[in-house]
Order: C-alpha cells, then structure tokens, then sequence
C-alpha cells in the first residue's frame, strides 16, 4: 500500500519507518527542510536505539522517503497518518492546532478516496471534528474514512514495541476502513482489536492513566514502607504476582516523566470536567507524582544541614533511561532546587546532555562521564537508571567521592550488595545503609 504519514516527531518517524520496513511504500511529511535533508540520509533527529538503521535500509531499498511538499507526500496514497504533535495548553488540554492544519492538507490536496489514521493522542470526540474539518475544506470529490489507531508505544523500545506490541487499537465507523487499517498492519503480526471511534480515543487515555496509576499507587506504598520498615521491592514483588495486579509499572521511584503521562493525565482530567465529571482519583495521581521528586529533596535536607557548597553528582538527566528526551525529567525540578541552595552541581547522563544544556539551569556542569561527576563529590543523586550505572561498582562510589553518600532514586542497587561497601545509602522505600561510620 502507498502511505502518507504526516509529522516526523517520534510517534510518526517511528510508525513511517516500521510501515516501510513491513513492506509499505511510505511517504513522510514534515514541514522542517533541515529535518527532512537529514532524514533523507538516515539519520533520525531523536536518539531512537535501532531507528537509524532501520531508516537507512528502507531507504535504500526505495520504500521510505521524506519530503516537506504535500502535493508529492499525498500523491496517490490509499491512507494517511496523522502523527502531528499534540503539545498541552496551559490549562491542561490538549493543542490540536497541528491536527487542524493537517485536516486542511489532506483536504485541500487529495485526489482520491483515502483512510485517514490519527496515531496523535487526540481527546475524545477529535476524529469527528477531524472528519467535519476535511469534509467542510475538500477541493475533490472523494470520499475520506477516518480511523483512530492510537499508538503505545514506549520511548526507547519503540522498534521492539512496533513489531512486539500487545495489541493495535482500530477504532472506526466503516468497517471496510478497520478491515484495511487491520490487513495493512498484519505483517506486525499482532492482535487487532476493532472498535468504535471514541472508544479507541478513550482507550490512550484510559491505559497512560491507569499505567501512571500503578506508579504513584507504588510511591505511595513506598512511602509508607519507608516509614513502617518494610521494602518495596519485596512488597511491589508479592504484589505483582497475582496476574490480577500484574509485575509491570510497579518500580517505586521519583515518579513519571516524560511527553506522554504528564500529558495525557492531565489531559483526561480535563476532558472528564468537560463533562462535568470530577476525576478524583486521577487528580490524585498527578499530585502524587509531583510530590514524589520532593520527597528525595527531603531526604537530602534531612541529611546535611546545608547544600551550599557541596558538590553534588547527579547521575541520569533523561527522563528515562534509552532516550536523550528531557521533557518533564524529574532532573528539572531537583537540579533547579539544588542549584537555589547554592549546591555546585555536576550532572552526567550517557545521551541526554546535549539536550539537558538546552533546558537545565545555566549553573549546571557537565562531566564527561560518571567517574568524573563523581569526583570529590559530597553527594550522588542517581535519577535516571541506565544501565551503565546500574552495572557500576559500588566500590567507585566509595573510592572516588569525598563522603560517599548515595541517593538512589531509582533502586538502581541491591541493598545487599551495597551493605559490603563503606557507603551511605539511600534509596526509595527500602531500609537506609548507613556504612560510612566504618570509613
Ligand atoms: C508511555 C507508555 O508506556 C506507552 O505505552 C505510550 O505509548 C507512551 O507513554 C505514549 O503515550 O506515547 P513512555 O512515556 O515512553 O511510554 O515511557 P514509560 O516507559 O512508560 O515510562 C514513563 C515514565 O514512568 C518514566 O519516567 C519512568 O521512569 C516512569 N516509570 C515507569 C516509573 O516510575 N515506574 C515504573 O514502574 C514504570
């Protein structure tokens, strides 16, 4: 099939790519020159582990192309994808100005009946709009189908989640548009589930909600064990093996970032007060999760009588590990609160930097790796869990820092292994080590 996939963010660069590589001839629109003369060559503008070379082979076998002219992107497709961003608007809603520039393209330029698919996270109700904004703005006459086929896949494992996905969602009216969206995407060899329009909107927003759910539920309980001695780990464990609950999303920590959970909670919340339903539980998550990074600058407080001075190491900017993506990092929030109590911060994260640079406070510094962040460092704050300190010795906390006092926001070590070391440890709802007296 000939596809169209309009924006080239990570949500359409990833599905343009996956379609190509299942043996689609895919088009991909975007309106950045310098994006799309890159693209063009295999390189992807977001860290993506495995897009680059899938991009490449997929160009060069002539089935993934890019270009910014929509008359050339939507030149004879049977479907396009609506992959546009849809950013937050302060009061929490969702933007759908891209969306409705998009609508406008395809009306004012197709030439034949098309499937229009939106994979944008869109509030329920957008695809009707959707439909009316093409339909009221159409220079041919052709009939357009709208189906919605929201995407979950996870930032870093994207390539693994296209090919390895639990289900794909098909939301449509015309059961020949699901029947085509549903065949187009065999190859993947995934469960297609078929429903109505809004219920597959509803859908997104219902599964980031109750997956941000389990995080702050797990916080919470996290919190509590900290206070009544228990471990979390052991807790979220016991828990997760009831197949009922589930092991997934159960990882205490400093809570969820990211485009995606922020976003769309609040966005749902939003949408339930449009019908004037008060989403209490979800209102509570979002506030959980924005406690949660106050809770390990509580700790921190609790432990030196002042920050001013003391050289922090902060370990992982990313808002989690595998990607380069900084939006809503908990690293934000906490490296701007150190920065206020005159702390000298050194920040180290394996890709995220360059964008870190761009967004953290100017008096951040960088090293060029986690030994040297940890230099005489004071303090190790670990806010992301990459691998790469995850597989560190804890014998490099000891040897190359000043006072080796660990905040581990993210459970990165087994607290057995960490009581054999001359460390202070601190991590999320499991027992203190306390080892430094020994030094
Ligand atoms: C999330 C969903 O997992 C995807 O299914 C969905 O497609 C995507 O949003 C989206 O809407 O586009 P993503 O934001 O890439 O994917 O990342 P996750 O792996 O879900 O992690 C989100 C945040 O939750 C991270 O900050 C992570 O550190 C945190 N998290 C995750 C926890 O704190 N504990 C956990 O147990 C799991």
């Amino acid at each position: 099939m000939k596809i169209a996939v309009v924006g080239t963010g990570y949500v359409g660069l990833v599905t343009g790519t996956c379609l190509s590589e299942i043996g689609h001839t895919v088009m991909c629109i975007d309106i950045d020159q310098n994006k799309v003369n890159k693209m063009r060559e295999g390189i992807s503008p977001i860290y993506e582990p495995g897009l680059d070379e899938l991009m490449i082979k997929n160009i060069e076998e002539k089935r993934l192309f890019f270009t910014t002219n929509h008359s050339e992107g939507f030149e004879n497709v049977d479907v396009i994808y609506i992959a546009v961003g849809t950013p937050e608007r302060e009061d929490g809603s969702a933007n759908l100005s891209f969306v409705e520039q998009v609508a406008k393209d395809i009306a004012s330029h197709i030439e034949k009946d098309v499937i229009v698919v939106t994979k944008s996270t869109v509030p329920v109700g957008t695809n009707d709009w959707i439909k009316s904004v093409i339909q009221n703005n159409l220079v041919n006459n052709v009939k357009v189908d709208i189906v919605s086929n929201p995407e979950f896949l996870r930032e870093g494992a994207a390539i693994y989640d296209s090919f390895n996905g639990d289900r794909i969602v098909v939301g449509a009216e015309n059961v020949t548009a699901a029947n085509t969206i549903g065949e187009l995407n065999k190859p993947f060899g995934i469960p297609v589930f078929k429903t109505d329009i809004r219920s597959a909107e509803m859908i997104k927003y219902a599964a980031n909600a109750f997956l941000a759910t389990k995080i702050s539920f797990i916080n919470e309980i996290s919190n509590i064990c900290e206070k009544v001695g228990a471990n979390v780990e052991d807790v979220a464990n016991g828990m997760g093996q009831d197949n009922r609950i589930g092991s997934q999303f159960l990882n205490a920590g400093i809570g969820y970032g990211g485009s995606c959970f922020p976003k769309d909670t609040k966005a749902l919340v939003q949408i339930a007060g449009n019908v004037d339903y008060e989403f209490e539980l979800l209102k509570g998550v979002i506030h959980v999760n924005q406690k949660q990074q106050e809770i390990l600058l509580n700790k921190l407080d609790d432990r030196f009588d002042s920050l001013e001075g003391k050289k922090i190491a902060v370990l992982g900017l990313a808002f989690k590990p595998n990607t380069d993506d900084m939006r809503e990092a908990a690293s934000i929030v906490i490296t701007k609160y150190l920065i206020e109590k005159g702390a000298n911060v050194v920040a180290y994260d394996p890709v995220a930097m360059e964008n870190a640079k761009k967004i953290l406070d100017l008096n951040v510094n960088y090293a060029s790796n986690t030994i040297e962040a940890l230099k005489d460092a004071d303090v190790a704050l670990i806010l992301t869990e990459w691998n790469e300190f995850k597989d560190l010795e804890i014998g490099s906390f000891e040897k190359n820092m000043k006072l080796p006092v660990i905040f581990d926001g993210r459970n990165c070590y087994d607290p057995k292994i960490v009581e054999n070391f001359h460390v202070e440890y601190h991590s999320m709802g499991r027992p203190s080590i306390k080892n430094i007296h020994l030094l």
